[in-house]
């Protein structure tokens, strides 16, 4: 069963000089059910303009974005959305921030409380309740945000470079908690407020389905299912699709010098450095 599917999309811009910009080109692309998709680009290429079409937020300039099937027309509620920027509101506490989903749809404050802090003591921040997000470390603040995202319970979750300003250790800590959250949820469990969003799914799923957009492509061979490689811009096109044949749970502490690992890492790494490449020999302060 197929979560998602982009069938030949494009999207054009407007650039402030009134000129046409073709960020993606006909990109075709499923995501099985269930399944966890990294996707990987030079800078500027077009990855997160993907996951806002995914998300609903773009709608695509050609070409069709299916959800469950259906033609998706307006936003994506099937699916939440880790953005770039994290947007936790700065004067709401910790406990606020993760109810809000929940709040905001209805759901009463204490029903909603209740379950952030079932959330809160799942990412270890039980004891952070009544902090602000100025009073958090980054890798603090991102688990305040995964917390935000998970709590809703939708079957997708888009991921946009999530853990990129973390430093190395942190990131690799939330990399593995993402992976036991994931492996340990199951989709779109029986509660009211989702009933819609499970009609909508119509089967069962073990796992959520998950994309996720990473500019580090050893974060994308560790974490995901399969790594789709986005070529330099304008008009971005998928230039490599790969498996990821590594067993999980995977241990990321010494996934990254298994053979395996190395030789998908290389042969990836052929075609995302002429990207990377072609896409700083596009940038105008390096042309000059
Ligand atoms: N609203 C917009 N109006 C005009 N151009 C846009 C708009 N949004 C994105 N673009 C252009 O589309 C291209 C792709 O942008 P996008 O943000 O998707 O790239 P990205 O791969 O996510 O980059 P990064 O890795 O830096 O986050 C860029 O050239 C950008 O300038
Ligand atoms: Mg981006």
């Amino acid at each position: 069963m197929i979560a998602i599917e982009l069938d030949h999309v494009s999207r054009d811009f407007t650039a402030p000089d009134g000129r046409g910009y073709r960020a993606l080109d006909d990109i075709s692309l499923s995501v099985a059910a269930g399944s966890f998709l990294a996707i990987v680009g030079p800078s500027g290429c077009g990855k997160s303009t993907l996951l806002n079409l995914a998300a609903g937020l773009l709608t695509p300039s050609a070409g069709t974005v299916r959800v469950d099937g259906e033609p998706l027309t307006g936003l994506n509620r099937a699916a939440t959305y880790m953005f770039q920027q994290d947007a936790l509101l700065p004067w709401k506490t910790v406990r606020d921030n993760v109810a809000l989903g929940l709040t905001l749809g209805g759901i009463p404050n204490a029903d909603a409380h209740a379950r952030a802090a079932a959330w809160l003591t799942r990412v270890g921040l039980d004891r952070f309740a009544a902090h602000y997000p100025s009073q958090l470390s980054g890798g603090m603040r991102k688990r305040v945000v995964m917390a935000q995202n998970w709590i809703i319970d939708r079957g997708i979750v888009l991921m946009d470079e999530p853990f990129s300003a973390l430093d190395v250790h942190t990131r690799q800590q939330m990399e593995s908690e993402l992976l036991e959250l994931w492996e340990n949820t199951a989709d779109v469990p029986c509660t009211a407020e989702n009933a819609v969003v499970r009609q909508a799914a119509r089967s069962p799923r073990s796992h959520k389905t998950i994309i996720f957009v990473t500019h580090d492509l050893e974060e994308a061979i560790a974490l995901a299912d399969e790594v789709v490689v986005l070529s330099a811009g304008p008009a971005a096109r998928i230039v490599a699709r790969h498996q990821v044949a590594l067993e999980r749970p995977r241990d990321l502490m010494e996934l990254r010098t298994a053979p395996a690992f190395v030789d998908l890492y290389r042969a990836l790494w052929a075609v995302l450095r002429e990207e990377v490449v072609r896409s700083q020999r596009n940038m105008p302060h390096v042309r000059a």
